[in-house]
């Protein structure tokens, strides 16, 4: 076998928590490998503070049922209702089985799995905030990660860290693999297997205040709209209400589930305002839209009066220091602010994609919105979109998607190995990667892509965030084709081969770009406003025209085309979301 060609019937890219939860589950029946762009510890779950939610109802009454109803009206009624079922039921054997493995969640003082408030979770659809949220301190993502990675090497899983994909193999509109850059020492792998997973996590870095790290760049997506095959609901961006001021970095919402408020200028609890039931606990693209709307009319806080307060003085110090330890550290070190005497300045800051890669409740890529799949191919995950989360996905619905639907896509990639062959790719399959790679280095930069991304991580703040307009989304179209034009003849400085990470960085703007460009799209052609897309020229829903996902994807000659899906709908219609 030639050199850097490796061949496993099941490859996983990503190493965070549903890339991990995928190799537990495939390397039980195949041979299975993970590539990463980290090493796995250092994965974007790690961030994940507050928790993931099941009905365990340990510590007040609680059914999957009313977690489904909340994940759809949360979800602001575009999620697939057969999708949130599957979720919901699942949640529960999912927390237990991470149980199982060790992971070191709170206890009640009976010895169960402590569970807590997080925004939109309600008891009986909508009467008052319920205790859905199994935690680990504020540290929830973290011990996953840890859990699931040990899992993973005493299970054999084959791990290559620090290793970026480049290419998705697909002959014949089936899938045979991926290329890979290796970061150490610049050299291009083939991978060849039966079944790929992307679980390559999200793309809030196109946003100039996130809480995302640096690495979440869209990579996965990104290919897959170069590749030609369709995004899904790219226009549905979550923005966490509260983000440290100006940095951006996330303070839990489990903050506010343990009884801290948010406070505007003048000191009012404003979310009485804006959701008197569950006020400061409300969904996050109401809490984000409110604070907006405070700062707009002059109510913030602060001498620029750019931000609203995080108010935990009336907690008890002894539960804040238990159960909130590294968010009170992040506040103390970043800000100079002690969260226990005073408010924390705090603004919202872009945290999750709703949208991504297309799939089946199997985690199979769909190839259209006609539903037909890409054999071979998965994807689980922030990167994926099996669309459990709508418009707005609601707090601590991220780890549990990434459980549920990592384990689903494990099992399904190992049932598709078993029945499938490897299939025939081209010799000369890595040239097209090789070639690229060579090209970046070949020549003189006008200008060095920081200040691309700078400038693009502007624009996609001031026109695309919270508020949005035809007008400011117009501008930010034409802004986007304007910064993949400077992309194109930005060039890289350093050639060296070994942890060239300016060539990375270069790398991963240009899927940032692309991801911004589904986005900003799909954005403008949603003439309505629906969870996390707010639209000040067209503030209602509109459900007889927009209940529909939108799919978008680009066309041999370099356009791009948008197509729509009928939601799938379930037990609950869609109502007035009052909160
Ligand atoms: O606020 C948080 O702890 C974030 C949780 C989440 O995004 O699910």
């Amino acid at each position: 076998m030639p050199n850097n060609v490796h061949i496993y019937d099941a490859v996983i890219v990503g190493a965070g928590g549903a890339g991990l939860r995928a190799a537990l589950e495939a390397s039980k029946g195949c041979k299975t490998a993970v590539v990463s762009k980290m090493y796995p510890t250092r994965s974007h779950t790690g961030a994940a503070q507050g928790g993931m939610c099941a009905a365990l109802a340990n510590v007040e009454e609680d059914s999957w049922e009313w977690h489904a109803f909340d994940t759809v009206k949360g979800g602001d009624f575009l999620s697939d209702q057969d999708a949130v079922d599957v979720m919901c039921q699942e949640a529960v054997e999912s927390v237990l089985d991470l149980e199982r493995m060790g992971l070191p969640f709170n206890r009640t003082p009976d010895g169960k799995i402590d569970q807590r408030r997080f925004g939109g979770h309600t008891r009986n659809h909508g009467e008052a905030a319920v205790k859905r949220a199994c935690y680990a301190a504020d540290r929830t993502g973290h011990m996953i990660l840890q859990t699931l990675f040990q899992q993973c090497n005493k299970q054999g899983v084959e791990f290559y860290n620090e290793f970026f994909v480049l290419d998705l193999i697909i002959e014949g509109g089936v899938c045979g693999g991926i290329v890979a850059y290796e970061i150490a020492t610049g050299e291009i792998h083939t991978f060849r297997a039966k079944a790929v997973l992307f679980a390559t996590g999200g793309y809030g870095k196109m946003f100039k205040i996130t809480s995302n790290a640096h690495t979440l760049t869209g990579d996965g997506p990104g290919l897959v709209y170069r590749k030609g095959l369709p995004l899904e609901d790219i226009e549905f961006f979550q923005f966490h209400p509260t983000g440290l001021y100006r940095l951006g970095i996330l303070l839990s919402e489990a903050a506010r589930g343990e009884g801290g408020i948010l406070r505007n200028g003048d000191g009012e609890r404003f979310m009485e305002r804006y959701a008197p039931t569950i006020k400061d606990l409300a969904p996050r693209d109401m809490v984000s839209r409110a604070e907006f709307f405070e700062i707009k009319e002059g109510r913030g806080a602060g001498p620029n009066k750019d931000y609203v307060l995080l108010d935990l003085t009336a907690v008890d110090p002894e539960v804040v220091e238990a159960k909130l330890p590294d968010i009170t550290e992040f506040a103390r070190t970043y800000l100079g602010v002690d969260p226990l005497k005073e408010g924390v300045p705090t603004v919202p800051t872009a945290h999750y994609a709703m949208g991504g890669i297309p799939t089946n409740v199997n985690t199979e890529v769909l190839r259209s919105a006609h539903g037909e799949v890409v054999p071979g191919f998965y994807a689980a995950g922030e990167c994926a979109c099996v669309s459990v989360h709508g418009a707005n996905r609601l707090g601590t619905n991220s780890l549990l998607d990434i459980i549920v639907f990592g384990r689903r896509g494990g099992l399904g990639m190992a049932e598709h190995a078993a029945r499938t062959k490897l299939i025939d790719i081209p010799d000369d399959v890595a040239k097209p990667s090789e070639d690229w790679i060579a090209s970046l280095t070949d020549g003189q930069s006008p200008e060095p892509i920081a200040a691309i991304r700078k400038d693009l991580q502007e624009e996609m703040w001031d026109k695309v965030s919270v508020l949005r307009t035809d007008e400011g989304l117009g501008q930010a179209i034409n802004s986007v084709a304007h910064l993949r034009e400077r992309y194109a003849k930005a060039r890289v400085k350093d050639r060296s081969k070994v942890f060239n990470t300016e060539l990375v960085e270069h790398i991963e703007l240009g899927f940032i770009i692309d991801m911004a460009e589904a986005l900003v799209i799909s954005a403008k052609a949603r003439t309505e406003s629906r969870g996390g897309h707010y639209r000040e020229d067209h503030q209602k829903r509109d459900d007889e025209h927009w209940l529909k996902h939108t799919f978008i994807n680009k066309t041999p000659d370099g356009d791009t085309r948008l197509a729509y899906k009928p939601v799938t709908m379930g037990r609950y219609e869609p109502v007035e979301r009052k909160y």
